[in-house]
């Protein structure tokens, strides 16, 4: 393909702002998909690609377009993930494109998350390109929204385009403005091959399949590649462009767009921000920007019934096929038995998880409370990392501990500015800067301590704002804080599926209050259950959970004394083993309690 005619762009939006309608629009103007096949496309989407063979991702789609001028054009739509934990991977589909189009909702206005994606189009140099949505609806007030653009954001304007995703109007103008507006790729045909991968995940037909863009040289089927980070080598067997369905392709050139299976079996193998290069003639240096990611929260994830131990680890196994960010290993707990420690991005991505493995895997789980990586400073000078609060050396053992650091930026309308402030200072937040977006429209910038982010603050924002606000966040730094280990004892042995950490400031508070919680959630057993909260061997709150007191004598009809007393002996015993082994009940709201007190 020539490369002056090559346009390589994303689109860029808030949640629900549009996106995949515009992408659908597109794909149905430009004749790629009809109106039958989309349908058919959603219903059967399964169908769809056990026919094909290979997995279909929504939305990276080359379109071929006949402009106004009269030349074909190819259009590489590239797909972006949709949410917040997910910033690296925009990124790195951002920097795959030199343009975007930024749609915002004209209903409502430029949002978090709007403003957070544009920040990552600039930083990769992206030309962009407003386009103002669901301007059929009466209440789009495009003008407004428009102003907001050029305040809030600084972008120009005066060619911003109006249009509606649901009927098409306008679009027809979106796809000459792609043409006319953004550059073309610029690469060197004749370099040895760079190519960026910015999407990649496992085809039980096809195995690992990566999507990339080609910045210099040339790909060819039979080629023998090499992943830059990581230095492992495979042969290409199978090139492609999605357009929607996968068509074979021989060979790429500078700016093109595709995907390529080979042997790779591991999707860590094809990690998302590497350069792909070859065997034969490698490039001497990667592409910039290339990033491990790493999970940033994690859990504990038991079996509700133990027997569901295996079909835990297969679902895990499968999922983590599919999503390289995520990452488990074996953990055993006292309380919980055994299960597995889960690292996730980000509270979502967390969510996301859970939610598939109870839905398409059957699974019933268990999770404890999230947990953020802390590191600790011994007093030889030397730091480790622990992501399970059960994990933290006694406090005589540590010189001193860390907590990351997040930047978070909250859009609101003025009227909550005043909650947000409070949410904010109560979450031991530094506040950096207020900036009035428009005359009711405030960006509020805090630095917070990600772990006071991972508990309760997006519930408690939403019901602050009356789910008005939009959230933003960028872990930033590491800084020493005040932290200590606040644990959980029933019957005095500490449970440790139960521990967590937190500022010590905000300890006995939140120890009195799990050990509330705890009270409430804790069935009555055969036994007094005590609750305590300690931090080391200091005990600062105390609860009890008064014993079921079964009538075991009820059963016995008529005077048999000896019967009675074996019975009464018999039930004693039973306690103090229970008691002994800690064997204590625990609802899964036990392990919530920490997340929702305070
Ligand atoms: P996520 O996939 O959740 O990020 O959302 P999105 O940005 O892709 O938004 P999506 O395309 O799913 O649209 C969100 C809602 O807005 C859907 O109910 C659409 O039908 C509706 N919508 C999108 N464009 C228009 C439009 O131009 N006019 C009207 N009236 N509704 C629209």
């Amino acid at each position: 393909v020539d490369t002056t005619r090559i346009r390589n762009f994303s689109i860029i939006a808030h949640i629900d702002h549009g996106k995949s309608t515009l992408a659908d629009r597109i794909l149905e103007v430009t004749k790629v998909i009809t109106q039958r096949e989309m349908r058919e496309q959603y219903l059967d989407k399964m169908d769809l690609e056990r026919e094909r063979g290979i997995t279909i991702k929504a939305q990276t789609v080359r379109i071929p377009y006949r402009a106004a001028d009269g030349a074909e054009y190819v259009l590489n739509l590239i797909d972006t993930p949709g949410h917040v934990d997910f910033s690296y991977e925009v990124s790195r589909s951002l920097a795959a494109c030199e343009g975007a189009l930024l749609v915002v909702d004209a209903t409502q206005g430029v949002e978090a998350q709007t403003l957070a994606n544009v920040f990552l189009a600039l930083d990769n140099d992206l030309e962009i390109i407003p386009v103002l949505n669901k301007i059929d609806l009466q209440s789009a007030d495009p003008d407004r929204v428009k102003q907001e653009i050029e305040e809030g954001i600084g972008l120009d304007t005066s060619e911003a385009m109006n249009v509606s995703a649901k009927t098409g109007l306008g679009v027809d103008l979106v796809l000459e403005a792609i043409v006319k507006r953004l550059p073309p790729p610029k690469g060197d045909r004749e370099a040895p091959l760079k190519a960026l991968i910015f999407d990649s995940w496992y085809d039980s037909y096809q195995g690992v399949v990566v999507l990339f863009r080609v910045v210099d040289g040339t790909m060819r089927t039979g080629q023998k590649l090499r992943m830059f980070s990581t230095g492992a080598e495979f042969e290409v067997t199978r090139l492609g462009v999605f357009s929607p369905g996968p068509q074979d392709v021989q060979d790429f050139g500078p700016g093109e767009v595709g995907f390529l299976c080979g042997a790779i079996k591991d999707l860590n193998e094809a990690r998302v921000g590497d350069t792909i290069t070859t065997a034969a003639k490698p490039a001497t240096e990667p592409l910039p920007g290339f990033k491990e990611v790493k999970p940033m929260v994690f859990c504990g994830l038991y079996p509700v019934d133990a027997n569901d131990y295996e079909q835990l680890k297969n679902a895990l196994e499968k999922l983590q096929l599919n999503d390289a960010a995520f990452t488990f290993e074996p953990e055993t707990s006292q309380a919980l038995g055994f299960g597995y420690r889960c690292g996730f991005l980000g509270l979502l991505h967390m969510e996301i998880v859970q939610e598939r493995l109870e839905r398409e895997f059957q699974v019933e789980l268990i999770a404890t409370a999230p947990s953020v990586v802390y590191k600790v400073e011994r007093h030889d000078g030397t730091t480790f990392s622990i992501d399970n609060p059960s994990k933290l050396p006694k406090q005589q053992d540590t010189a001193a501990l860390y907590e990351p650091f997040a930047r978070v930026e909250i859009h609101v309308p003025n009227e909550y500015v005043g909650n947000v402030f409070k949410l904010c200072e109560e979450k031991r937040g530094i506040q950096k800067d207020i900036k009035y977006l428009t005359a009711t429209r405030v960006i509020i910038t805090y630095e917070l301590p990600f772990a006071e982010i991972v508990y309760d603050f997006f519930d408690r924002l939403k019901s602050g704002t009356r789910g008005y606000a939009s959230l933003d966040y960028e872990l930033i730094d590491y800084r020493a804080s005040d932290l200590v280990k606040l644990d959980i004892l029933l019957n005095g042995d500490p449970v440790d599926a139960l521990a967590v950490i937190v500022h010590r400031d905000k300890a006995y508070y939140l120890g009195r209050d799990v050990a509330l919680k705890l009270k409430k959630v804790i069935p009555r057993q055969m036994f007094e259950v005590v609750i305590q909260a300690a931090i080391g061997a200091k005990v600062i709150a105390r609860e009890r959970v008064a014993p079921l007191r079964k009538d075991v004598i009820a059963k016995c009809y008529g005077g048999d004394i000896t019967r009675k007393r074996k019975l009464l002996e018999k039930q004693k015993e039973g306690k103090r083993r229970m008691k002994r082994m800690g064997n204590v009940e625990l609802p899964q709201e036990a392990f919530l309690a920490a997340l929702k007190a305070g």
